[in-house]
């Protein structure tokens, strides 16, 4: 997480092989990065995050400047029905109403918790986009406006991680972006081992909606003696399209690939146990 990517080299590149660019920009915004400008095809967003800004709707959108490319996704809007609700998208142009204001601060924020962790002898590496020590800050400055409110840093070892994300006040331990909390994360382990253990038989991580919420100990009593919640829906493998994607709306359940924990801690890079991300 947080490689910067050449936009434009990128995009000559796949344009001289004869493929197209697709950018996912939301972990930029449009307020700080332009793709389309920058020789992408198609760029898109989920407006659940910084577009929406207050973490309370789902959406995306899928934007460009082919009219071929443009009708064909128009076919698919048609015809897969993806189109959002009226509330929805009022919700999206009130968020937009405040974007550029968010952004900056978002931004000031993130460059201030880089610069005090990047100081931390307790640290191994403070990964901001911002930092003249990233390895993609010249490219970054090249194409953005500013560096994002999304900080990663290296730590010692997992423990220490996943300690750091159980003790910040401020930072509330969840696996989100773009509102106005601050969130920390570890990606390898995603979710407090706590409420892994508790899902119900199924080896789907999965959660709908919202971010994951510490639970208090009236709740959890309160859950205890309630009746067995129902089973869980299956997670199918890849190719299988779930019964119901709103009851099972986790990431990789998106793109139809099987979801259990083991699958994704395979995926974690060698070196990055003890990442922990941080949104601002
Ligand atoms: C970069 C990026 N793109 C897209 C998405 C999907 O967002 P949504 O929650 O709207 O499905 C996410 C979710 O975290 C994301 O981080």
């Amino acid at each position: 997480m947080l490689n910067i990517v050449d936009i434009r080299a990128v995009a000559e590149a796949a344009h001289a092989a004869g493929a197209l660019v697709v950018v996912d920009n939301t972990f930029a915004s449009p307020y700080l990065q332009q793709p389309l400008e920058l020789g992408a095809d198609v760029v898109m967003h989920s407006t659940t995050k910084y577009l929406g800004g207050h973490s309370d709707l789902i959406g995306g959108f899928v934007a460009t400047k082919d009219p071929t490319i443009a009708e064909r996704l128009y076919f698919l809007q048609k015809s897969l029905g993806a189109v959002p609700g009226p509330f929805d998208c009022w919700l999206v142009l009130r968020g937009l109403k405040t974007l550029a204001v968010r952004m900056r601060k978002h931004c000031e924020n993130a460059h201030a918790v880089a610069g005090y962790l990047a100081e931390s002898p307790r640290v191994q590496q403070v990964l901001y986009p911002g930092l003249p020590t990233h390895p993609g800050h010249q490219i970054a400055a090249r194409q953005m406006r500013d560096f994002g409110g999304m900080v990663s840093l290296l730590l010692e070892s997992e423990e220490e991680a996943v300690a750091l994300c159980a003790h910040t006040k401020i930072w509330k331990l969840a696996e989100s972006l773009g509102g106005v909390e601050s969130l920390i994360e570890h990606p390898r382990t995603r979710r407090p081992r706590r409420r892994r253990s508790r899902r119900r038989g199924t080896s789907c991580a999965c959660r709908s909606g919202s971010s994951p919420r510490r639970t208090s100990s009236r709740t959890s009593s309160r859950r205890s003696s309630a009746r067995p919640p129902p089973p869980a829906p299956e997670c199918r493998g890849s190719r299988s399209r779930p019964k119901s994607t709103s009851s099972c709306a986790c990431r990789t359940l998106l793109s139809w690939e099987p979801c259990d924990l083991t699958a994704r801690r395979t995926r974690c890079p060698p070196g990055t146990t003890g990442r922990t991300d941080v949104r601002c």
